[in-house]
């Protein structure tokens, strides 16, 4: 553990969230935010202007020079496996933007060079940057499932639509929404969050039967829609609807139990508590037609409810200068890229598919669709640079 008191952090990738991050890092006392690399030289420039760092169009030039703790990597998707097996190479700690790769075969490469570097360096860290695990609702809903308040669960169903994009967001970036720059669409980009807070709260299903649009609104090569039937070890079953093209989009998710049924909607979580069983009133009660009794209550959560970057920023800091858990491992956050190419993988072969993934099997999958790609870019407009709208 090193003795100081502030973790020598770099980035990689001082974009639209490597920028608000360098800011967020400015904020935290544990921090010195010392080094940026970017490929491109008028970000680099904006970085040593904004927070007076060194700066690297290579980013294995800064891990091999600035002696750092830790870095957090804010590249396009496909960027975050070199840099984060040099990272580990170099016996620097990661803290990753979602998603963990574009795919999860490279997602389980990284994972494996973070172990085989953390046998001689136990204190190396692997986190993943899904702020939402910190929000209220989401603590408390887990908190009440792993306290058995469902009891057996039966159905768990997110609609989260609410990720609505216009064309001039794709036209905003080279690699946005294109099997080479990003990998997918609405699973890779903007539902990953959504799909990892699913896992965490109930798991992760052993098959997925999944249905995808390409391009469905707009003049993009990947997915816009997506509807996902799930099936769980214990029975469970469960839905997941998504879409970059529907408003006004709706948040809703309902987790079903053997004791009654928890939905989560514009920001009210609410708890339909039965009084039995309903498991137990269907195997063992004489009435033909039961109103099952239930109360509804409104169940009160802590903040906070958005953004929160930098509390993830503070805990991998903390860490690196203290011990202790990270608050998303990345082992963890591969489930939710697990389940993306999960769905996408279904629904280009038209089958249902069992867990866990046959990485290999989806990542040439990936290749043929980058390989046979005619999809033409439009001309990359400037990008609205305000990423707080993109978070809500
Ligand atoms: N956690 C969140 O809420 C959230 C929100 C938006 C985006 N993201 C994620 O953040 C990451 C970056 O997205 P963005 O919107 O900031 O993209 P961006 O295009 O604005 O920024 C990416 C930056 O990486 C640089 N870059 C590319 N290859 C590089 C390399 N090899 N070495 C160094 N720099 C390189 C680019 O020049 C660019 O400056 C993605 O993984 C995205 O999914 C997370």
């Amino acid at each position: 553990m090193p003795d100081k008191t502030r973790a020598r952090l770099g980035i990689v990738g001082y974009g639209s969230m490597g920028s608000n991050h360098a800011h967020s890092m400015a904020q935290l006392e544990n921090v010195d935010f010392v080094a940026a690399s970017d490929v491109m030289p008028a970000n680099l420039e904006q970085a040593k202007r904004d927070h007076g760092v060194a700066i690297y169009s290579d980013f294995r030039e800064m891990l091999a020079k600035e002696n750092l703790d830790g870095i957090l990597i804010a590249t396009p998707h496909y960027d975050h496996v070199p840099v984060s097996i040099a990272a580990f190479e170099a016996g620097v700690s990661v803290l990753t933007e979602k998603p963990l790769a574009a795919d999860i075969a490279d997602a389980r490469k990284m994972i494996a060079t973070y172990e085989a570097a953390k046998a001689s360096n136990p204190d190396l860290l692997f986190a993943a940057m899904f702020q939402q695990r910190t929000y209220g609702h989401w603590r408390k809903i887990k908190e009440m499932i792993d306290e058995g308040a469902l009891g057996k669960l039966i159905r768990a169903t997110y609609i989260i639509t609410n990720w609505f994009r216009t064309q001039a967001y794709f036209d905003s970036g080279g690699w946005r929404a294109t099997w080479s720059g990003e990998g997918g669409g609405v699973l890779l980009n903007q539902c990953p969050h959504n799909i990892d807070i699913y896992q965490w709260l109930v798991g992760m299903p052993n098959r997925v039967t999944g249905f995808t649009s390409l391009g469905k609104y707009h003049n993009i090569e990947v997915e816009d829609e997506v509807t996902a039937y799930m099936e769980f070890d214990n029975g469970m079953i469960g839905h997941l609807i998504t879409s970059t093209g529907e408003a006004p989009g709706s948040d809703r998710l309902e987790i079903v139990g053997e004791n009654g049924k928890l939905i989560f909607e514009n920001g009210k979580l609410t708890f339909f508590r039965t009084k039995e069983s309903v498991l137990d009133l269907i195997d063992n009660s004489p009435e033909r037609f039961l109103h099952v009794e239930h109360s509804i209550e409104d169940v009160p959560y802590p903040e906070p409810t958005t953004g929160n970057h930098i509390a993830i920023i503070e805990n991998f800091a903390d860490v690196i200068l203290n011990g202790g858990d990270v608050t998303v491992p990345a082992v963890e956050g591969a489930g939710s890229l697990e389940l993306a190419n999960a769905i996408l993988l279904s629904s280009f072969d038209h089958c249902t598919v069992d867990l866990p993934l046959d990485g290999e099997a989806y990542q040439r999958k990936l290749q043929e669709l980058i390989n046979t790609s005619s999809f033409v870019k439009p001309e990359v407009k400037s990008a609205d640079d305000d990423m707080s709208k993109s978070f809500q």
